[in-house]
Order: C-alpha cells, then sequence, then structure tokens
C-alpha cells in the first residue's frame, strides 16, 4: 500500500493524506541553520547543533505524536482546523504534502478554504520561511482568523528538556509590531537571539504558552484559537512561544499571501543593546526586509530549485528503470547530502542532544557527498582529523559546533583510524587536490601539538599494526563498525553503557572485520605514499597488506565464510562452531570488497553462504542465527531481541558492501537483486509494512527473526545512504573517480540493457552511453571515438565534454 507517489520532474515525493504509518519528513537548510519538518508541519529547527543552539521545541515520543512544530490555525465563526491535520485534526477536504528538495509545501482545504504553507531556509540566511497562502474557492466572502504558533526551546536542548527549576524562570521576550523577539540568556552570556515575524500588521498576537493555550488544554484546542481572540501576552519565564493573530477578509476567488520569518541573529558582544534592556534589532531588522514579499521568496525558492539542479547534475542516470533513475539522480544524492550535514545528530530517532558527528560516520558519509560539494568535504577532513590523538586512535564523536572530541564516548573503537584514510582517498580521487595531504592538522584539537594531513593518515595505517593481537589480526577495541560487539565490556549491570564500559581490558579479542577493512583501504595509503614520491613507505605499506591478507586467510577463514572475531578468551565469533551468530555479513562484505580470497575460491564461497543464510525478502541480515539471550561476552549485540538492529535486523548500511562484493565476483544480478530489495523506490508499494519514508533509506529493516520482518525503523541518518551510492553509482552503474582517471566498468543484469552516465568529474563532463549484455566482465571503451585499453578514461582537459561509448 503507498500513501502517495514520486513526482520526479518536480524532484518531489507527493503525500496525499495525513495518516502515514508515521511522520515522514524532510530537512530544510544546507549550510548553517536547519530545519526538520514532518508532513503534518512538525519538527524543529536550530542553527548549526541542534544541542547547543535549539530553536524551537520538539517533544519526542509524545503523545500525540506531533508534539512541537511550526503551526497554522485557521479560525472562522467557533471552527477552527488545521490545514497540516494535526494538531487540531479537524477533518480536511484535501490535502496534500510535497517534499522537495530542501523545502516542504503543505496544502490542506476545509469548508471552501484552502492554505497552501512553503517551508524553507534561504540559502544565505540563518532564517526558515514560511510562507502561507490562503485561498478562497468558495462563492461567499469569508473572514477568518489565521494563527501562527511555535514554541521556543531555551537554545539547549538537553537543559531545556530537563532542567526545569531554572527554565521555568528563565525565558524573556520582546514584541515588537509584527516581530515576536525570543531573547532568553541574552542578558547574560548569549549574543545571539531569534525573532518570529509576519509581513502584515497583526490584529493580536501572544508569547505566553499558558495563556494561548489554556492550562490543561493541549495543541489541539489552544483556548486563544478556540475563542478567537488572543491574549497579547508577554512572556516572563514560564514557556515563551510565538504566536501572530492575522484577521484576513475574502472576497470569493481571493488569495493572499503572507511571509512569516524565524531568524536567527549574533550581535557582537559591544552591540548587543540598543538601550538597556532592548536588544539591538539592526540585523534582524535586515533579515525581515529581505524577505518582506513573496517576490523574494519565490527568488530565494528558485535559486535553492537551481542550487540543486547544479549539484545533482554532477552525477545522473537515464534508463529504462524509473525507480533506478529516480534514486540515482534524486533521492539518494539527497539523503547523502542530509547525511553528511547532521551525521547521526538529528532525526525522528535521533534527538538531536545524544551524539554529535561520528568519526566513522562523518568519514563514510563523505563517500556519497563529495562530489556534490568538495569544498565542504575537505573542510570535513581536516576536522575530523583534528580529533585524531598522536597514537592514531581518535574521539569516536565531536561536537559540531565546537569541534572538539566528545569525552563522555572517548576513543577506542579500532576500526576509526582507517576511515579517516578512505575519506581523505576518495576526496583526493574526486578532486586531484593533493595539496590537502600537507594541510597543518593538530592532534585532539592541540594547536601546540600538530602534523601533517599525511602523517595523520600514517598514524591511522600504523594504529591498526600497533595494535594486533595473538592471530596476528587487529585488536577489536571497544568494537569496530558494529558498535554492539563489545567483546571487552563484560557488563552485569544495566546502568552501563556497553559502549564505554572495558571491565576486562585485555589485548586478545580480534577483529576480521577490521583485517578486511586493512587490506582494502591500505591500498590507497599505499597509492597516495606513491604519488607523493615516498616509494620506500609504499612499499612498507603493501608488504603489510599482503601480510594481512594472508592471516586472514589462516586465521579468518572458517571453512565456508570469513569469521568476524576472537572474542576475550580467544574463542571463535561467527563461526560454525557457534551454537548462535554462525555467520555475520561484515566480513564477508568487506574482505570481498577487498579481494581476499578471490582467485582462491574463498570470495565466492563466503557470498554464497551470506546468500544461503543471511539473505531474505527484504534485504540481507547482519547475523545468524540470531542471539536468543544475552552474551556478557559478546555485549550489546546479543541485548537486542532476535531481529532487530545488530541482532539479526537487516542493517542496511552494510547490504551494499555485499552489492559490491557481488560485483568485484563478477555476479550482476545478485547484486541489483540486493539492490532492489532495500531501495526505497523499489519497495514502496509495501510503505504501509515499511512504515518509513519510501524516499529514503532507513537503517534497519526488522530480519526474519523479528514479529514483523520488512517493518523499518531509523530513517534518514544512516550510512547506508552513503554506501548504496557508492554501490550503485560506482559499481552497479560502474563509473568512479580513480587517481588518473574516470574508472567505467559497469556489472549490472540484462534488464537494464542501456543507459547513460553523466558524470562532471574535475570540471570536465563525462557522456558515458552503455550497452549491456548483462553478462558483467571486462567493459569494451570508445572515447571521443578512439578505442581504449582497459577500463580507465583518462582525465581530459577541464570544460570539455567527453563521450564514451562503453560495451560490457
Ligand atoms: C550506527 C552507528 C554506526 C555503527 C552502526 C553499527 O549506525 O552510527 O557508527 O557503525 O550503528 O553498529
Ligand atoms: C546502539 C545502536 C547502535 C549504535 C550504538 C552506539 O547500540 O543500536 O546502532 O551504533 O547504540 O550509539
Amino acid at each position: 500500500m503507498r500513501f502517495g507517489h514520486f513526482d520526479d520532474s518536480a524532484r518531489e515525493y507527493v503525500i496525499t493524506t495525513p495518516k502515514t504509518p508515521f511522520p515522514w519528513i524532510n530537512y530544510l537548510g544546507s549550510e548553517g541553520f536547519f530545519g526538520l519538518v514532518s508532513h503534518m508541519g512538525s519538527g524543529y529547527s536550530f542553527y548549526r547543533d541542534a544541542r547547543l543552539r535549539r530553536l524551537t521545541r520538539y517533544r519526542y515520543n509524545s503523545v500525540p505524536n506531533e508534539q512541537g512544530g511550526r503551526f497554522f490555525y485557521i479560525e472562522e465563526n467557533g471552527d477552527y482546523w488545521t490545514p497540516t491535520f494535526a494538531p487540531v485534526k479537524a477533518d480536511l477536504d484535501s490535502f496534500e504534502c510535497r517534499h522537495g528538495l530542501g523545502y516542504t509545501r503543505i496544502t490542506g482545504s476545509r469548508k471552501g478554504i484552502e492554505a497552501e504553507l512553503l517551508y524553507f531556509i534561504p540559502r544565505g540566511h540563518n532564517a526558515e520561511v514560511h510562507q502561507v497562502t490562503v485561498r478562497n474557492k468558495s462563492k461567499e466572502k469569508r473572514s477568518f482568523k489565521l494563527y501562527s504558533f511555535l514554541e521556543f526551546c531555551l537554545w539547549n536542548a538537553h537543559d531545556d528538556a530537563t532542567n526545569l527549576q531554572r527554565n521555568l524562570s528563565t525565558g524573556e521576550v520582546e514584541v515588537d509590531g509584527s516581530t515576536i523577539y525570543h531573547k532568553t540568556e541574552y542578558r547574560e552570556r548569549r549574543n545571539h537571539f531569534a525573532f518570529y515575524h509576519v509581513n502584515a500588521k497583526v490584529s493580536g498576537f501572544d508569547t505566553d504558552r499558558e495563556s494561548f493555550v489554556g492550562m490543561y488544554n493541549h495543541l489541539g484546542e489552544p483556548e486563544a484559537v478556540k475563542s478567537g481572540t488572543s491574549k497579547n501576552t508577554v512572556a516572563h519565564g514560564w514557556a515563551p512561544i510565538a504566536s501572530h493573530r492575522l484577521d484576513v477578509t475574502l472576497a470569493p476567488g481571493e488569495e493572499q499571501t503572507f511571509v512569516f520569518v524565524l531568524g536567527y541573529i549574533e550581535n557582537p558582544v559591544s552591540e548587543k543593546w540598543e538601550k538597556p534592556g532592548i536588544i539591538n534589532k539592526t540585523r534582524a531588522k535586515q533579515m525581515i526586509e529581505a524577505f518582506s514579499k513573496p517576490a523574494q521568496v519565490d527568488a530565494a525558492l528558485k535559486d535553492l530549485k537551481e542550487h540543486w539542479t547544479t549539484l545533482l547534475s554532477r552525477y545522473s542516470v537515464a534508463s529504462r528503470d524509473d525507480k533506478l533513475n529516480r534514486m540515482v539522480n534524486i533521492w539518494n544524492q539527497y539523503q547523502c547530502v542530509v547525511t553528511f550535514h547532521m551525521s547521526r545528530s538529528t532525526s525522528f530517532f535521533e534527538t538531536g542532544i545524544g551524539r554529535g558527528m561520528g568519526f566513522r560516520d562523518s568519514n563514510q558519509d563523505l563517500l556519497g557527498f563529495v562530489h556534490l560539494l568538495p569544498e565542504l568535504a575537505r573542510e570535513r577532513i581536516i576536522d575530523i582529523a583534528s580529533t585524531q590523538f598522536p597514537d592514531g586512535s581518535a574521539y569516536h564523536q565531536y561536537q559540531p559546533l565546537t569541534k572538539r572530541g566528545n569525552n563522555d564516548i572517548g576513543s577506542g573503537f579500532n576500526d576509526d583510524p582507517l576511515w579517516l584514510i578512505l575519506g581523505a582517498a576518495a576526496y583526493i580521487k574526486e578532486t586531484g587536490d593533493y595539496a590537502i595531504l600537507d594541510e597543518s592538522v593538530p592532534f585532539d584539537n592541540n594547536a601546540e601539538n600538530r602534523a601533517s594531513l599525511m602523517e595523520h593518515l600514517k598514524r591511522s595505517f600504523d594504529h591498526v599494526l600497533n595494535n594486533i593481537g595473538p592471530h596476528g589480526l587487529p585488536l577489536i577495541g571497544r568494537a569496530d563498525w558494529n558498535d554492539c560487539l563489545n567483546l571487552n565490556c563484560f557488563s552485569e549491570t544495566p546502568d552501563e553503557s556497553y559502549q564505554t564500559t572495558g571491565n576486562r581490558v585485555g589485548r586478545t579479542a580480534e577483529s576480521i572485520f577490521i583485517a578486511g577493512m586493512f587490506v582494502y583501504i591500505g591500498p590507497e595509503y599505499a597509492a597516495l605514499c606513491e604519488r607523493r614520491g615516498d616509494s620506500a613507505e609504499a612499499a612498507r605499506a603493501r608488504r603489510e597488506v599482503a601480510s594481512m591478507e594472508k592471516v586472514v586467510l589462516e586465521h579468518g577463514w572458517d571453512g565456508e565464510w570469513f569469521l568476524r572475531a576472537y572474542d576475550f578468551f580467544g574463542n571463535k565469533v561467527g563461526s560454525q562452531e557457534n551454537e548462535e551468530g554462525k555467520i555475520f555479513i561484515e566480513p564477508q562484505g568487506f574482505c570481498v570488497m577487498a579481494g581476499i580470497g578471490k582467485s582462491t575460491g574463498q570470495a565466492v564461497q563466503a557470498l554464497d553462504a551470506v546468500k544461503e543464510r543471511l539473505d531474505t525478502p527484504y534485504g540481507v541480515v547482519l547475523v545468524n542465527p540470531a542471539y536468543s539471550r544475552y552474551h556478557v561476552e559478546l555485549g550489546e549485540i546479543s541485548s537486542y531481541p532476535p531481529g532487530y538492529k545488530e541482532n539479526a535486523g537487516i542493517f542496511c548500511h552494510n547490504n551494499p558492501w555485499i552489492m559490491i562484493a557481488e560485483t568485484v565476483v563478477g555476479r550482476p544480478e545478485r547484486a541489483f537483486e540486493y539492490y532492489k530489495k532495500i531501495t526505497p523506490a523499489y519497495i514502496e508499494e509495501i510503505s504501509d509494512l515499511h512504515k518509513m519514508e519510501p524516499y529514503v533509506y532507513s537503517q534497519m529493516i526488522a530480519g526474519k527473526d523479528a514479529a514483523k520482518p520488512g517493518e523499518a525503523k531509523n530513517s534518514w541518518l544512516t550510512g547506508t545512504a552513503a554506501w548504496n551510492f557508492v554501490a550503485v553509482s560506482q559499481h552497479l552503474l560502474g563509473v568512479r573517480p580513480d587517481y588518473d582517471g574516470l574508472i567505467v566498468q559497469p556489472c549490472l543484469p540484462a534488464e537494464v540493457p542501456e543507459f547513460t552516465v553523466s558524470r562532471w568529474c574535475r570540471g570536465t563532463t563525462y557522456i558515458i552511453v552503455v550497452k549491456n549484455s548483462g553478462k558483467g566482465g571486462p567493459p569494451k571503451l570508445v572515447v571521443d571515438g578512439k578505442p581504449v585499453d582497459g577500463h580507465t578514461v583518462p582525465y581530459a582537459a577541464k570544460g570539455k565534454t567527453v563521450k564514451v561509448e562503453c560495451t560490457v
């Protein structure tokens, strides 16, 4: 069952009923100011950091669900409603929500009045625009009241939700005509404030929540709206809100448009006040001026759309498969941009107060993003590397506002360092900017202790070699990619974190996954050394990689597939010998991607075992059999009920590793089959089961051991976005930048017989026309009319358009 449809020409998903199985959201903003908005207008806004600079309040996991947003109420002779359906939930005559790239448009109508709400963040501004158009579609003249409503968050979202003894006394606002200023804590250490403005004369306003809503009421029946009045309140403490009231009269067929602006302003400390106690509004007024007319809003929206057109033109495909086209050309890339900005910090599952930017997460997100805005990727690489320690280990997370490593979680996740090499290599392949390797980058943000980025990469590489266990395999530390495989934790206490507790710190637990990563990523390090003229270091790196490959085949092969790990006691994890958890997905993916066992048969064998034991109609599960009880020696993985999350859920992030691995062994059918199983556009028809947005990937789909296999959770912020884009764009469609040219090596079945990829890279456009037999195998390339040996199209001069014909 579907709840809407794709509109590819508009690059929108159109939701046609408010009653989706879960709030289906969108993200606004792509610079410093961001917002989340659901199809019912709920969500919140923040500046840079969802924890430290939250502008509006939202209550997670609440009843009912839509608790906080930018809402608009309409009241006419005692009848009141919200065009977003929630929070009033009065019946609508029509409803439509269009989630586009960086904007959302929601239209609802009731009894002849239609209201269209447009939400977006104009580029270059720290502001959210809410444009409201009301239309009289009836035959009579109509007079009604239009109310805006949002609730301010007192900046620090964690304190805001927990420190009420303070919070309920600190709230402060100023009302100046049609602008409501939120200035809590501005009197002391903050030099930032927010405002909510409308470009029309108001008939009333409210800034005190209880006065507007009424004690013992809820957002679905605010007292002010119900009674068709406003109380013109000025909040002192309690809960400051912003609500404007506009009295509107429309002739039949007439419409009127209002522009609301929610802005964030920072003033220099010396310019905070206009006079004692009154904030300096100069900058706010400039922002208000910029959006005082609908024409300015139209221009800003047009600018946003053009921005996306430019971005998305860097990689696009035209094939006969609409679903493939729309995922590659629109939604997968869009999600990559969102994950790049948000990491795992803020969604309808991530509350914005827990995690900041993840070291491993951000490096992987970069893989799907780097072709779009390489300048931002460059900055991100430097930020990430600045949280590395001198011994090559790294903070697992950092706060986006301060860019400092997060001490609560600390370091010790032994896969982290290697991801930095992969991220940096992807950036250099995309741009050819080797100069980044000479950037001087601090360790642990300590300006006194710095080294070149290249030296950081060396420390990453050596961190693995300096932390080798009894079998010659890398030590796992607190966990590797799988945060929940905690082999040194041994927690019997529910109040301990699995990730940060190390009750038996030993140097025995080893990870075959990190070994696979080392063999996959190590050659990139060697290639960078080579290109910088350090052949000796390159040769050393290659030797280490080759010997790790041997160790994997000797101690990491279980007979039919790759082992997952050795635990604290040296026992096998992910082996035939285990009663549960016999086979894990991660090492099968990464070891085969690295080419381990490709010439000796293990690679194919491992992937066949994946097919047999891990594949399901909804994707490939992480482990099988699921853990049915808690295993203290394995940690969090066995804490989840079978079929969920890391315990045998379909953890979508690593499904693309299997797709890529299938292309490594040359099996296009299987690669594409796995792709279609988890890719949202292909499963739109089962949206009722899947529950999450049909336009983006979710982190997890319940596995075969779960109560409801196929039901997803945790949409949007997942490495699934980047890795699926890598899998489909670079390995299935097969176009990927390398150091000296663009590799063209498609691997798709006969059901995609021909397609054209347009790829902008290093200032040149490559138009690649592929004729595909579906049998895989080496491609034949003709570049600008001349046959070329191998699968690499050499980089051409900037500004050129290169035509490539490819036959597979
Ligand atoms: C979450 C984490 C990621 C981790 C994965 C598997 O998505 O953000 O870092 O690799 O879970 O545990
Ligand atoms: C939880 C999640 C996992 C995540 C970890 C660290 O265990 O299941 O996906 O990576 O927390 O935050």
